[in-house]
């Protein structure tokens, strides 16, 4: 009888120290999650951006970015806008030089383009030329000495604040 009793405790012992290491588990499977590389389709990864980087190509991103990006990219990128905490996983830093290189401009028209959650997909509100003009600004937060593409320059200050 005994023999069964501590049988079972231990069980009980054994199915407790499974449960918490499945929790364990999720807990770092979750952590682990954010900006996993994106699946781009072939035949996006080898598109050319077909703008070239003119001033003005510069400054119609930086208006779009404004309005459609930074509450969530953060205002030069970093993934530090105002709404970038709300979300999971976080807002990817597009200053990380290292992490762009490896990311190609029809990678980045396409990541543009699907979106993928929490960031939302802009190929019905943005134009291919719009979305062009982006990929040329998102290039240029982590190539500071091209273009500068942040929003401190004049065009943006020039614009009212958003609340
Ligand atoms: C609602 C918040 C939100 C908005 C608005 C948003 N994004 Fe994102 N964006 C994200 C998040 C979150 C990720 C990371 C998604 C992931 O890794 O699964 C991301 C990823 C990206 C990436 C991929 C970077 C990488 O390292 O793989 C690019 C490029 C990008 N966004 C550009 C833009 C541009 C340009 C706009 C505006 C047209 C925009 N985003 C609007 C939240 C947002």
């Amino acid at each position: 009888m005994s023999a069964n009793l501590s049988l079972s405790f231990r069980l009980r012992k054994l199915l407790f120290a499974a449960l918490l290491l499945l929790t364990f588990g999720l807990v770092i499977y979750w952590l682990t999650q954010e900006n996993k590389p994106w699946i781009v389709p072939a035949e996006y990864k080898s598109l050319k951006n077909p703008l070239p980087p003119s001033e003005s190509n510069f400054t119609a991103a930086r208006q779009i970015y404004a309005h459609e990006c930074a509450q969530c990219h953060g205002d030069s990128g970093k993934g530090d806008g105002p709404e970038a905490r709300t979300h999971y996983p976080l807002p990817a830093d597009l200053t990380n030089a290292k992490r762009m290189a490896g990311i190609a401009d029809g990678e980045i028209f396409y990541q543009i383009s699907e979106g993928r959650r929490p960031m939302p997909s802009f190929k019905n509100r943005l134009t291919e030329d719009q979305r062009w003009q982006l990929v040329l600004l998102v290039r240029s937060f982590s190539q500071p000495s091209e273009c500068s593409g942040n929003l401190t320059g004049p065009t943006a200050s020039s614009e009212p604040a958003e609340k």
